[in-house]
């Protein structure tokens, strides 16, 4: 694992190609979201001085585009279907019940690091509703009472 000053010395990088383009600010935003894999409040802080423009301007630019993320991703990424044919399935309880069992709140990432647990649109499989997937792996026809042997198995893991 690179350390944290290494990830700022790319990012000064990326600072340097893009800085004097008007517009920056996209490029670079992309630029940490790759280096550090989400773009933290500290490293806006960095973005917004080293591009002498505010942190309210980075984050409003952070924040409007979903692909940037503003905390450290789980190492499993759990998203919950809340698109239509999920929803009348009850997938807000299935959703509720990882809130539960995890102990974070929608959108959150467990203390360890392990789980982020988010809600997401149509993921493409309503014949399977309710839907959720952990990374790769989808996982249908679920009920509230399935959620704690699933979380266990990823626990163990
Ligand atoms: S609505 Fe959930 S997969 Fe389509």
């Amino acid at each position: 694992m690179p350390n944290n000053e290494q990830l700022y010395a790319e990012l000064q990088r990326v600072i340097d190609e893009h800085g004097q383009e008007p517009g920056a600010l996209m490029p670079v935003l992309q630029g940490a979201q790759e280096i550090f894999g989400c773009v933290p409040i500290d490293v806006q802080k960095y973005i917004a001085e080293k591009l002498h423009t505010t942190l309210s301007e980075v984050y409003g630019v952070a924040t409007f585009y979903s692909q940037f993320s503003l905390q450290p991703k789980g190492e499993y990424l759990i998203s919950v279907c809340l698109g239509t044919a999920c929803y009348v399935k009850g997938s807000q309880k299935v959703l509720d019940k990882l809130s539960e069992v995890l102990n974070v709140p929608v959108g959150g990432t467990t203390p360890d690091g392990r789980f982020t647990l988010q809600a997401t649109r149509c993921l493409g499989a309503c014949g399977l509703a309710p839907v959720m997937t952990i990374n790769e792996e989808v996982y249908g026809r679920l009920t509230p009472d399935d959620i704690p042997g699933i979380i266990a198995k990823y626990q163990t893991a």
